[in-house]
């Protein structure tokens, strides 16, 4: 036995040892005097250390901070606790082997840091000049065959090579979003413009142009992960920024409000959204029954509705829609001030919005429509960019205000409160691998940083859980912040352990806090770290919502009456395409009812669509107070227009042998020149000829007609040619091409003999009111530069929406 007091380490401190000498295997050697027993070296340090930083502390000197001092009436932050320097690395290992380095263990560990977080360079895969091999790394001679007994014998169970590479197959499926299924991501930066530390203490608005990079996804909502892009629905628009003081999600969408009031209800919501669980139809639409029944019956939906069947639904483009954080935050400064605070992402390319015919026909012809969108953009050069403002205002000022700042049904006026902005979005890098990215990314409204903190609106309380929740399903356990993608650039240090898929190695026998044989490591950081805004709370525990929830449709009406003519037009049609989708007559008539609290014309042009009378409007609850709202021009997407460029834009040429090649060229070269992405459109693929037969100089067609359709492009050019217009008038294709942009109020140019496909299509010269149409522009040969000019002026701008007629004329 080795001895109690451990006299043989006298003059090495071994007496410091302790009791270790006395556990049945403990550790010695022969010391230097023959007989001897002493620890090794690096065994002496470990426990030495160990207990050097354990006899350093006498007592748990932040106890006290946990109680509220006599006199004292709020609680203040705890200091940082105290912590002890370990007198070597040993001191705090698991194992004195650490020393011990291979090529597997690497050396001994950084003191402080985990090398689980960090950039994406430490996982990043590049298989160039590489052997193919199993997960084991063994090198795989042959890919091709699995092991037989006899090359016309059955397969050996002892393949497991085959085996390893089907098992990993059968499982590559994860759970998808149980909602935002479908979606895209980028990389990118957040620049704040100036520091806003008189405001907030959240990192990314620490300094005049600091950067902190992000990742960005957008998403449906309804539809599954391979549903198609351009459905109706609310899209999803969230940003992880990574921080130096963690992760903060702003996980909001592109419609400032949502459908319910309470957590409570969004099982519900999203049940009703859902394909109807008895066929499991329709995918990726609320043009059913279940949905509209629910809504019907939840008159605070009201107002989302309306912007769920504007063209909000229907964006152009992810990186051409606006972005809200949707409920009211706070903003709070060093000192411990706080602001309320809503987000606005803005982006700089302009809100810009599809056709609902044409959104239908891209959902057929390119599903992942906004998917390439987005990727090609980036892949181009074009990085998108939003511009993040906030509207800032104080307690008392929402007191004042008539409706509940808490109620994510309603919106802040930006004639209330205006914008500030404050920053840009420029999100210039695709992922590397979509699943690992964009697929295991996993966005949280809890993931907040020391700066921002939470409202008590109920609906945001409720996601508080939800995201965490869900994604340990959807992950497989609690460790997926450990994912590349998830996990934070700040340095992470706990002492939460194990779980599924734990990649973490950590060190030494302390998982705990308070203690001292870590030297008190990993501290609490006191008011270095997150301090909850301690707003006053008092109340009886209640089931039940304040007295201006009650109030459903004044923002509704401010809504509808910010719309330009066309958007309300567009409005009414949804609502009819929607609910005559719809089989069950009362639904219909209790979503009028709605809307009879809105606007008469509105619930008027609905139920004309769907062949009743506008019922009596749906009752009030309670004796509410009506606001009434100005109209707000800032709701109407015609209120951002974007920088009129044409940068991203797809532009369609027409043409088939006999065009005019020298014409082809320059429309070419003077799109491109704007960041255009001009597409010859043909027949069939191959060269296309110029007049007379002639080789036309290396001009291929890119696609053909067939197999991209208009509602692909943004806008169309008819080049010259007399042979080749002749030839598309006779081709259906290309007619109904042309009548589609016409319908879609894009620009159409035509140059010279194109005319006559106009004529073709039956295209009116001018619109349905009588006046000009610039953007349907004919020009002879000699004024092409003239007619670009036009045409890219119009492409720039806004649709020509005056086309439009109920029913279309073409
Ligand atoms: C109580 C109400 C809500 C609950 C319980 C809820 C729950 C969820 C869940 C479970 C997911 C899937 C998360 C995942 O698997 O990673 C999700 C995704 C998402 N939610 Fe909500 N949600 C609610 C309301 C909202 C609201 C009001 C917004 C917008 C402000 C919103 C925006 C999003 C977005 C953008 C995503 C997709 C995130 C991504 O791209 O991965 N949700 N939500």
């Amino acid at each position: 036995m080795a001895g109690k007091k451990s006299g043989n380490a006298s003059n090495s401190g071994n007496e410091a040892a302790g009791s270790v000498l006395g556990t049945m295997s403990g550790a010695a050697v022969v010391g230097p005097d023959s007989g001897k027993k002493v620890l090794p070296a690096d065994l002496l340090k470990k426990i030495v250390g160990g207990a050097e930083l354990a006899a350093a502390v006498t007592h748990n000197a932040s106890k006290p901070d946990e109680f509220l001092r006599p006199g004292d009436d709020t609680p203040h932050i705890p200091d940082a606790g105290t912590i002890a320097a370990p007198a070597s690395p040993q001191a705090t290992a698991g194992t004195v082997s650490e020393a011990i380095v291979s090529d597997k263990t690497g050396g001994a560990a950084t003191p402080g840091y985990n090398a689980v977080g960090g950039n994406l360079d430490r996982v990043r895969v590049d298989s160039g000049r590489q052997a193919l091999t199993t997960n084991q790394g063994v090198a795989v001679a042959d890919n091709q065959n699995s092991l037989k007994a006899g090359v016309r014998g059955p397969t050996a169970l002892e393949d497991f090579i085959l085996r390893e590479k089907i098992t990993h197959f059968d499982h590559e499926r994860i759970p998808e979003r149980v909602v935002h299924a479908r979606g895209s991501g980028a990389h990118g930066y957040f620049e704040c413009y100036k520091d806003l530390s008189a405001l907030t203490r959240a990192a990314p608005f620490a300094g005049d142009g600091k950067r902190t990079p992000v990742f960005a996804r957008f998403s449906t909502v309804a539809g599954g992960a391979g549903s198609a892009d351009t459905v109706r629905d609310v899209r999803g628009f969230a940003v992880k920024f990574y921080t130096d003081e963690g992760n903060w999600d702003l996980v909001g969408n592109n419609i400032p409000v949502f459908f319910i009031q309470d957590a409570m209800k969004f099982p519900d919501l999203v049940h009703a959204l859902k394909p109807e669980p008895h066929f499991g139809m329709p995918q990726a639409s609320s043009a059913h029954d279940t949905f509209w029944d629910f809504v019907s019956l939840m008159p605070e939906s009201t107002h989302m509705l309306l912007w769920q069947m504007s063209d909000r639904a229907i964006p152009r483009s992810y990186r051409m829609m606006q972005g809200f954080g949707v409920h009211t935050f706070r903003l709070v400064n060093a000192a411990g001030e706080s602001a309320f605070c809503k987000f606005h992402w803005t982006p700089l390319a302009g809100t810009h919005a599809l056709a609902w015919d044409e959104a239908v026909k891209i959902g057929g012809a390119d599903p992942d429509f906004h998917r390439r969108d987005l990727w090609e953009a980036i892949e181009s050069g074009h990085a998108p960019e939003w511009e993040l403002s906030l509207q800032v205002f104080s307690e008392e000022q929402a007191e004042g205000f008539d409706f509940d700042v808490l109620d994510p049904t309603k919106l802040v006026p930006e004639e209330l409160v205006p914008l500030t902005p404050v920053g840009k979005m420029v999100l210039n890098r695709n992922p590397d691998n979509f699943f690992a990215e964009t697929e295991q990314i996993a966005f949280c409204t809890a993931h907040i940083v020391p700066g921002i903190d939470f409202s008590n609106d109920p609906l945001l309380q409720g996601r508080i859980h939800s995201y965490l929740d869900t994604q340990i399903s959807r992950l497989g356990g609690v460790n997926f912040h450990e994912l590349p993608i998830n996990a934070p650039l700040a340095p992470v240090h706990n002492n939460q352990r194990d779980g599924m898929h734990r990649q973490a190695v950590h060190r030494g026998r302390v998982s705990y806090e308070p203690n001292s044989l870590g030297g008190g490591c990993p501290f609490q950081a006191g008011s270095a770290g997150f301090t909850s805004f301690p707003q006053p709370v008092e109340g009886d525990k209640v089931r039940a919502k304040p007295e201006k929830f009650a109030e459903h449709y004044a923002q509704a009406r401010m809504f509808w009456n910010s719309q330009s003519t066309a958007e309300q037009r567009h409005i009414i049609k949804a609502f009819r395409f929607e609910l005559t989708r719809v089989q069950t007559p009362a639904i219909r008539e209790r979503v009028v009812s709605l809307l009879a609290n809105v606007d008469e014309f509105l619930a008027g042009s609905v139920a004309e669509g769907l062949g009743f009378a506008v019922p009596d409007p749906a009752p009030e609850i309670g004796p509410v107070v009506r606001p009434v709202y100005a109209p707000s021009p800032a709701l109407s997407l015609t209120a951002y227009p974007g920088d009129g460029s044409i940068r991203t834009r797809r532009i369609a040429i027409l043409t088939t042998d006999g065009v005019d090649v020298a014409a082809l060229s320059r429309i070419c070269d003077v799109l491109l020149q704007q960041g255009a992405v001009p597409r010859v459109l043909a027949p069939t693929l191959g060269a296309v000829k110029g007049a007379g037969g002639k080789p036309a100089g290396g001009w291929q067609a890119d696609i053909t007609i067939e197999a991209a359709p208009s509602a692909l492009y943004d806008a169309l050019i008819i080049a010259p040619g007399e042979a080749s217009t002749t030839s598309l008038c006779e081709n259906g294709l290309a007619v109904e091409f042309v009548k589609d942009q016409y319908r879609h109020c894009k620009p159409i140019l035509v140059i010279d003999t194109g005319a006559d496909l106009l004529d073709r299509a039956g295209l009116p010269a001018v619109l349905p009111t009588g006046d000009a149409d610039f953007s349907l522009i004919n020009v002879s040969a000699d004024q092409l530069d003239e007619g670009l000019a036009q045409f890219i002026q119009a492409v720039g701008g806004p649709r020509e929406l005056d086309r439009e007629t109920d029913p279309p004329v073409v």
